[in-house]
Protein backbone atom coordinates (compact mmCIF):
# COMPACT_ATOMS: atom_id res chain seq x y z
CA UNK A 1 0.00 0.00 0.00
CA UNK A 2 1.50 3.45 -0.91
CA UNK A 3 2.57 5.12 2.39
CA UNK A 4 0.66 8.57 1.37
CA UNK A 5 -0.03 10.63 2.88
CA UNK A 6 2.30 10.57 6.56
CA UNK A 7 4.57 8.45 7.39
CA UNK A 8 4.83 9.96 10.50
CA UNK A 9 1.25 9.15 10.92
CA UNK A 10 -0.08 6.49 13.80
CA UNK A 11 -1.16 2.90 12.21
CA UNK A 12 -4.25 3.57 13.54
CA UNK A 13 -6.12 6.59 14.33
CA UNK A 14 -10.15 6.48 15.28
CA UNK A 15 -11.85 9.12 16.36
CA UNK A 16 -15.71 9.73 17.80
CA UNK A 17 -16.02 5.65 16.28
CA UNK A 18 -20.08 4.34 16.11
CA UNK A 19 -21.48 1.76 14.38
CA UNK A 20 -25.60 1.21 15.56
CA UNK A 21 -27.14 -1.91 14.19
CA UNK A 22 -31.05 -1.18 13.62
CA UNK A 23 -33.12 1.38 14.04
CA UNK A 24 -35.30 3.35 17.14
CA UNK A 25 -35.98 0.94 19.58
CA UNK A 26 -34.76 -2.46 18.30
CA UNK A 27 -31.20 0.03 17.71
CA UNK A 28 -27.72 -1.79 19.10
CA UNK A 29 -25.07 0.71 19.83
CA UNK A 30 -22.19 -2.18 19.00
CA UNK A 31 -19.14 0.58 18.83
CA UNK A 32 -20.51 3.72 21.08
CA UNK A 33 -18.42 6.40 21.01
CA UNK A 34 -14.11 5.24 20.88
CA UNK A 35 -11.58 7.28 20.52
CA UNK A 36 -8.13 5.05 20.00
CA UNK A 37 -4.80 5.45 18.72
CA UNK A 38 -2.43 2.88 18.00
CA UNK A 39 1.07 2.96 16.56
CA UNK A 40 3.74 1.57 14.19
CA UNK A 41 4.75 -1.83 15.41
CA UNK A 42 2.39 -2.08 18.08
CA UNK A 43 0.45 -5.36 19.28
CA UNK A 44 -2.19 -4.75 21.00
CA UNK A 45 -5.36 -6.90 22.45
CA UNK A 46 -8.69 -6.37 22.63
CA UNK A 47 -10.51 -8.04 25.53
CA UNK A 48 -14.08 -7.61 26.78
CA UNK A 49 -17.12 -10.29 27.40
CA UNK A 50 -19.12 -11.38 24.56
CA UNK A 51 -21.04 -8.83 22.67
CA UNK A 52 -19.07 -6.26 23.95
CA UNK A 53 -18.41 -5.27 20.24
CA UNK A 54 -14.72 -6.83 19.56
CA UNK A 55 -15.53 -8.09 16.66
CA UNK A 56 -17.55 -5.27 15.07
CA UNK A 57 -14.35 -2.85 15.94
CA UNK A 58 -12.16 -5.36 14.01
CA UNK A 59 -14.34 -5.29 11.11
CA UNK A 60 -14.79 -1.51 10.84
CA UNK A 61 -11.07 -1.30 11.34
CA UNK A 62 -10.73 -3.80 8.19
CA UNK A 63 -13.36 -1.61 6.25
CA UNK A 64 -15.41 -4.78 6.40
CA UNK A 65 -18.10 -2.13 7.65
CA UNK A 66 -18.98 0.96 7.43
CA UNK A 67 -19.39 3.50 10.71
CA UNK A 68 -22.07 4.69 11.50
CA UNK A 69 -20.63 7.92 12.61
CA UNK A 70 -16.97 9.09 13.84
CA UNK A 71 -13.52 8.16 11.56
CA UNK A 72 -10.43 5.74 11.16
CA UNK A 73 -7.66 6.28 9.28
CA UNK A 74 -4.52 3.98 8.64
CA UNK A 75 -1.03 5.44 7.99
CA UNK A 76 -2.66 8.75 8.05
CA UNK A 77 -4.92 7.73 5.36
CA UNK A 78 -8.83 8.16 6.46
CA UNK A 79 -11.50 5.40 5.18
CA UNK A 80 -14.22 7.67 4.29
CA UNK A 81 -14.77 9.02 1.05
CA UNK A 82 -13.00 5.91 -0.31
CA UNK A 83 -14.70 4.66 -3.38
CA UNK A 84 -15.67 0.53 -3.69
CA UNK A 85 -12.43 0.26 -5.48
CA UNK A 86 -10.18 1.76 -3.59
CA UNK A 87 -11.28 -0.19 -0.42
CA UNK A 88 -11.38 -3.34 -1.89
CA UNK A 89 -7.54 -2.13 -2.90
CA UNK A 90 -7.18 -0.92 0.91
CA UNK A 91 -8.65 -4.88 2.21
CA UNK A 92 -6.10 -6.17 -0.12
CA UNK A 93 -2.89 -4.85 0.21
CA UNK A 94 -3.10 -2.49 3.37
CA UNK A 95 -4.92 -4.82 5.54
CA UNK A 96 -4.05 -8.89 6.58
CA UNK A 97 -6.61 -10.74 8.18
CA UNK A 98 -6.43 -13.91 10.43
CA UNK A 99 -9.55 -15.74 11.21
CA UNK A 100 -10.66 -18.39 14.55
CA UNK A 101 -11.38 -20.78 11.51
CA UNK A 102 -8.43 -20.04 9.30
CA UNK A 103 -10.72 -19.60 6.37
CA UNK A 104 -8.23 -21.49 3.99
CA UNK A 105 -9.49 -23.22 0.37
CA UNK A 106 -9.66 -26.96 1.18
CA UNK A 107 -8.83 -27.63 -2.42
CA UNK A 108 -5.58 -25.41 -2.70
CA UNK A 109 -2.03 -26.45 -1.44
CA UNK A 110 -0.26 -24.40 1.33
CA UNK A 111 2.24 -22.59 -0.91
CA UNK A 112 -1.19 -21.51 -3.14
CA UNK A 113 -3.26 -20.57 -0.17
CA UNK A 114 -0.09 -17.99 1.08
CA UNK A 115 -0.32 -17.02 -2.42
CA UNK A 116 -4.10 -16.40 -3.10
CA UNK A 117 -4.10 -12.87 -2.83
CA UNK A 118 -1.50 -12.16 -4.95
CA UNK A 119 -4.17 -14.53 -7.66
CA UNK A 120 -6.77 -12.57 -6.65
CA UNK A 121 -4.72 -9.49 -7.55
CA UNK A 122 -3.94 -10.33 -10.39
CA UNK A 123 -0.51 -10.52 -10.20
CA UNK A 124 1.47 -14.06 -10.87
CA UNK A 125 5.30 -12.78 -11.16
CA UNK A 126 8.40 -15.11 -9.50
CA UNK A 127 9.07 -12.25 -6.99
CA UNK A 128 5.69 -12.78 -5.02
CA UNK A 129 6.12 -16.27 -5.19
CA UNK A 130 9.32 -16.51 -4.00
CA UNK A 131 7.81 -14.65 -1.33
CA UNK A 132 5.15 -17.03 -0.59
CA UNK A 133 7.72 -19.51 -0.28
CA UNK A 134 9.85 -17.61 2.26
CA UNK A 135 6.70 -16.74 4.13
CA UNK A 136 6.28 -20.50 4.62
CA UNK A 137 9.11 -20.72 5.64
CA UNK A 138 8.94 -17.85 8.08
CA UNK A 139 6.25 -19.82 9.92
CA UNK A 140 8.47 -22.95 9.82
CA UNK A 141 6.32 -24.48 7.06
CA UNK A 142 8.78 -25.00 4.49
CA UNK A 143 8.61 -28.16 4.37
CA UNK A 144 4.26 -28.47 3.95
CA UNK A 145 4.65 -26.15 0.96
CA UNK A 146 2.77 -29.22 -0.91
CA UNK A 147 0.57 -30.04 1.75
CA UNK A 148 -3.66 -29.71 0.90
CA UNK A 149 -5.09 -27.85 4.75
CA UNK A 150 -6.84 -31.21 5.34
CA UNK A 151 -2.85 -32.60 5.72
CA UNK A 152 -1.87 -29.66 8.33
CA UNK A 153 -2.87 -29.72 12.01
CA UNK A 154 -4.77 -26.62 12.98
CA UNK A 155 -1.92 -24.82 14.57
CA UNK A 156 -0.19 -25.31 10.89
CA UNK A 157 -3.36 -24.12 9.41
CA UNK A 158 -3.28 -21.22 11.40
CA UNK A 159 0.33 -20.49 10.31
CA UNK A 160 -0.74 -20.86 6.42
CA UNK A 161 -3.10 -18.21 7.32
CA UNK A 162 -0.46 -15.88 9.17
CA UNK A 163 1.59 -16.17 5.93
CA UNK A 164 -1.04 -15.25 3.53
CA UNK A 165 -1.81 -12.59 5.96
CA UNK A 166 1.61 -11.13 5.33
CA UNK A 167 1.81 -11.65 1.53
CA UNK A 168 0.82 -8.41 0.67
CA UNK A 169 2.98 -6.57 3.00
CA UNK A 170 0.43 -4.91 4.89
CA UNK A 171 0.10 -1.84 7.21
CA UNK A 172 -1.81 -3.50 9.48
CA UNK A 173 -3.18 -7.33 10.70
CA UNK A 174 -6.24 -8.24 11.94
CA UNK A 175 -6.72 -11.13 14.15
CA UNK A 176 -10.58 -12.42 15.32
CA UNK A 177 -9.38 -14.86 17.93
CA UNK A 178 -6.67 -16.11 15.97
CA UNK A 179 -6.28 -18.75 18.88
CA UNK A 180 -9.62 -19.35 19.99
CA UNK A 181 -9.97 -23.08 17.53
CA UNK A 182 -6.48 -24.68 18.96
CA UNK A 183 -4.82 -26.85 21.10
CA UNK A 184 -2.69 -25.19 23.74
CA UNK A 185 0.44 -26.10 22.11
CA UNK A 186 -0.66 -25.27 19.00
CA UNK A 187 -1.78 -21.89 20.70
CA UNK A 188 1.01 -21.23 22.27
CA UNK A 189 3.59 -21.65 18.99
CA UNK A 190 0.72 -19.11 17.13
CA UNK A 191 1.23 -16.82 19.44
CA UNK A 192 5.00 -16.85 20.04
CA UNK A 193 4.63 -16.54 15.91
CA UNK A 194 2.78 -13.47 15.93
CA UNK A 195 5.06 -12.09 18.92
CA UNK A 196 7.65 -12.42 16.78
CA UNK A 197 6.66 -10.88 13.95
CA UNK A 198 5.64 -7.92 15.74
CA UNK A 199 8.97 -7.72 17.47
CA UNK A 200 11.25 -8.94 14.66
CA UNK A 201 9.39 -7.23 11.57
CA UNK A 202 7.48 -4.85 13.31
CA UNK A 203 3.96 -5.67 11.88
CA UNK A 204 1.23 -3.66 13.79
CA UNK A 205 -1.43 -6.37 14.97
CA UNK A 206 -4.64 -5.54 16.76
CA UNK A 207 -5.98 -8.81 17.90
CA UNK A 208 -9.28 -9.84 19.98
CA UNK A 209 -8.74 -12.65 22.23
CA UNK A 210 -10.33 -14.65 25.53
CA UNK A 211 -7.08 -15.96 26.71
CA UNK A 212 -5.26 -14.39 29.32
CA UNK A 213 -1.98 -16.06 27.68
CA UNK A 214 -2.77 -14.08 24.26
CA UNK A 215 -3.36 -11.15 26.02
CA UNK A 216 0.04 -11.41 27.46
CA UNK A 217 2.37 -11.72 24.09
CA UNK A 218 0.78 -7.92 23.59
CA UNK A 219 2.22 -4.93 24.52
CA UNK A 220 -1.20 -3.03 25.14
CA UNK A 221 -4.81 -4.74 26.46
CA UNK A 222 -7.60 -2.79 25.59
CA UNK A 223 -10.68 -3.60 27.84
CA UNK A 224 -14.11 -3.35 25.68
CA UNK A 225 -17.95 -3.27 27.29
CA UNK A 226 -20.68 -1.95 25.91
CA UNK A 227 -18.96 -0.77 23.01
CA UNK A 228 -17.11 1.66 25.23
CA UNK A 229 -13.26 0.88 25.83
CA UNK A 230 -13.56 0.53 29.71
CA UNK A 231 -9.64 0.33 29.72
CA UNK A 232 -6.33 0.82 27.94
CA UNK A 233 -2.89 -0.15 29.00
CA UNK A 234 -1.51 -3.81 30.06
CA UNK A 235 -2.10 -3.80 33.36
CA UNK A 236 -5.05 -2.22 33.82
CA UNK A 237 -6.51 -4.74 31.58
CA UNK A 238 -5.26 -7.50 32.98
CA UNK A 239 -5.93 -6.79 36.20
CA UNK A 240 -9.84 -5.96 35.04
CA UNK A 241 -10.21 -9.10 33.38
CA UNK A 242 -8.66 -10.99 36.48
CA UNK A 243 -11.29 -9.22 39.07
CA UNK A 244 -14.19 -10.02 36.50
CA UNK A 245 -12.99 -13.54 36.40
CA UNK A 246 -12.90 -13.37 39.96
CA UNK A 247 -16.34 -12.40 40.02
CA UNK A 248 -17.85 -14.37 37.55
CA UNK A 249 -16.37 -17.85 38.83
CA UNK A 250 -17.48 -18.76 41.72
CA UNK A 251 -14.01 -19.39 43.62
CA UNK A 252 -13.17 -20.21 47.03
N1 LIG B 1 -24.83 -7.57 11.88
C1 LIG B 1 -25.38 -7.27 13.05
N2 LIG B 1 -26.66 -6.91 13.16
C2 LIG B 1 -27.21 -6.59 14.34
N3 LIG B 1 -26.54 -6.58 15.51
C3 LIG B 1 -25.25 -6.93 15.48
C4 LIG B 1 -24.59 -7.30 14.27
N4 LIG B 1 -23.28 -7.58 14.55
C5 LIG B 1 -23.15 -7.43 15.88
N5 LIG B 1 -24.32 -7.03 16.45
C6 LIG B 1 -24.54 -6.74 17.87
O1 LIG B 1 -23.57 -5.79 18.26
C7 LIG B 1 -23.07 -6.09 19.58
C8 LIG B 1 -21.57 -6.31 19.51
O2 LIG B 1 -21.30 -7.52 18.77
P1 LIG B 1 -19.83 -8.06 18.49
O3 LIG B 1 -19.02 -6.96 17.94
O4 LIG B 1 -19.97 -9.28 17.65
O5 LIG B 1 -19.33 -8.43 19.95
P2 LIG B 1 -18.11 -9.35 20.43
O6 LIG B 1 -17.27 -9.66 19.25
O7 LIG B 1 -17.43 -8.54 21.49
O8 LIG B 1 -18.73 -10.58 21.02
C9 LIG B 1 -23.86 -7.30 20.05
O9 LIG B 1 -24.95 -6.84 20.82
C10 LIG B 1 -24.32 -7.94 18.77
O10 LIG B 1 -25.51 -8.66 18.96
MG1 LIG C 1 -16.70 -11.55 18.38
Amino acid sequence: MSPVPGDGAPAIEIRGLSKVYGSSETAVRAIDGIDLQIGRGEMVAIMGPSGSGKSTLLHLLGALETPTSGSIALAGRRFEGLDDRELTLLRREGIGFVFQFFNLLPSLTAEENVLLPALIAGRRDDAIAARARELLERVGLGGRASHLPAELSGGEQQRVSIARALLMEPELVLADEPTGNLDSRSEAQVLELLAELNRTEGHTIVMVTHDLDAAAVAGRVVFMRDGRIESDGLARGLLDWLRRLREELPLP
